[in-house]
């Protein structure tokens, strides 16, 4: 399947210069959004992923279902303020300042196996926060899947050594 054409760019926004990949194109089309998480499914299951991981809030939107038709539990990483109890939490850069985020303590047991699932790669940064905060934990991030990933940004080299599996790849 040609997941990439269910994907619309949007030019110049969320500011000028940007190419948006607006993934609900791909969301609102049930075949193609099941399609989609089936191959993502298929990474975590290969990676023998033990526990799935996902980063608010579009990480929500492919990390949910993987983990149901896994039968494996989904922890939510979330922006701070949002889980009510103890936290690990970990501050990561934005193109204007920084944001935080955060993870229950709890989440995770000691060497579990955790694939992390998002929407998109572009500079890393979130995914290199979720990474901090699972391995403070005492996990081991096994994988990390996206639909989308931007090319040219340096995500993929900030996360060298890491496993990367994305569907759908984009050069600008
Ligand atoms: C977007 C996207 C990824 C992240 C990728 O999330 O969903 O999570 O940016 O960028 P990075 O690789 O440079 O970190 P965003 O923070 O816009 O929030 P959202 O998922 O809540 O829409
Ligand atoms: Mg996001």
């Amino acid at each position: 399947m040609d997941f990439k054409q269910h994907i619309k760019e949007v030019a110049d926004y969320p500011k000028e210069g940007i190419s948006f990949k607006d993934i609900t194109s791909l969301m609102q089309d049930g075949e193609v959004y099941k399609k989609s998480v089936d191959e993502l499914v298929a990474y975590a299951r290969e990676r023998g992923a033990e526990l799935i991981a996902g980063p608010e809030a579009r990480g929500f939107v492919v990390g949910c279902p993987a983990a149901y038709a896994l039968e494996l539990g989904f922890v939510p990483v979330r922006k701070e303020g949002k889980l009510p109890r103890e936290t690990v939490r970990v501050s990561y850069g934005l193109e204007y300042g920084t944001d935080i985020l955060t993870m229950h303590k709890d989440s995770i047991k000691p060497g579990q196996q955790v694939v992390i699932l998002d929407d998109l790669l572009a500079t890393g940064g979130t995914i290199e926060a979720t990474i901090k905060m699972i391995e403070q934990l005492g996990g081991v991030v096994a994988g990390i899947g996206f639909l989308i990933e931007l090319d040219g940004l340096g995500g993929r080299e900030r996360l060298e050594g890491y496993d990367i599996f994305s569907l759908i790849r984009y050069e600008d």
